[in-house]
């Protein structure tokens, strides 16, 4: 069985707290925040205060998606504010392997996301410290665009690579996942879908978390 991390990004922020309890009586394990800076990716989000009071709400494991530059600075606030796990941009962080031990040193769970264009292999000397890592299948900054179908050699070689080494690190997708895609994901190896419009903007978005759910290896 997958786990499914909706994304709050496509939620009615106008009523957060009750797309927050959809979730949490779904049978999603996660809720994925996105935060995004302006500079990193071309797009602003939300952030630290929003974060706070969407943990009151939410019964979920946390997983904050920083797409933001020098996101140590900011890491142990996003820890004040409740995250799980935070997950960092390879391409914001010349001293990634600082940032990975900044994260489990406060207590959460460490992840590394990859953009369309940076391949896998460039994570092979910190994926033995990752909890999971995040193969972005759309270009980060935006919701509702198309999956590019190219992801999909990258989290099967991803996966070959964790399996190789008998590694214990979750694979998470993001960007474009659809019901009609999420089977091929989980075939080829992602464990984590992460779904915003898929799930928000479906008539039934609980039933349409379980049937992400259902995607299994
Ligand atoms: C995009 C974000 C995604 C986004 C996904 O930069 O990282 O998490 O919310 O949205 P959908 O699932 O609608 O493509
Ligand atoms: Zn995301």
């Amino acid at each position: 069985m997958s786990i499914v991390a909706p994304s709050l990004l496509a939620a009615n922020f106008l009523k957060l707290e009750d797309e927050c309890k959809m979730v949490n009586a779904s049978e999603a394990a996660w809720l994925h925040l996105d935060v995004m800076d302006g500079q990193f990716v071309p797009n602003i989000s939300f952030g630290i205060p929003v974060i706070e009071h969407v943990r009151k709400a939410t019964t979920k494991f946390c997983d904050v998606h920083l797409m933001i530059e020098t996101p140590g600075n900011l890491v142990p606030a996003f820890k004040k504010a409740g995250a799980d796990s935070i997950i960092v941009h390879y391409e914001a962080c010349p001293n990634l392997h600082r940032n990975v031990q900044q994260i489990k040193e406060l207590g959460m769970k460490p992840a590394v996301a990859i953009n369309p264009h940076t391949p896998v292999f460039m994570l092979d000397d910190i994926l033995a410290d990752l909890h999971h890592v995040l193969i972005m299948t759309v270009n980060p900054g935006f919701g509702g665009q198309k999956f590019i179908p190219h992801s999909l050699k990258k989290v099967e070689r991803l996966r070959k690579m964790i399996d190789e080494r008998k590694l214990d690190v979750l694979i998470e997708v993001d960007g474009g996942v659809t019901i009609e895609n999420a089977q091929s994901l989980v075939n080829a190896g992602a464990d984590v879908l992460v779904a915003g419009n898929t799930v928000f903007s479906s008539a039934d978005p609980k039933e349409t978390i379980k049937k992400l759910k259902v995607c299994s290896r």
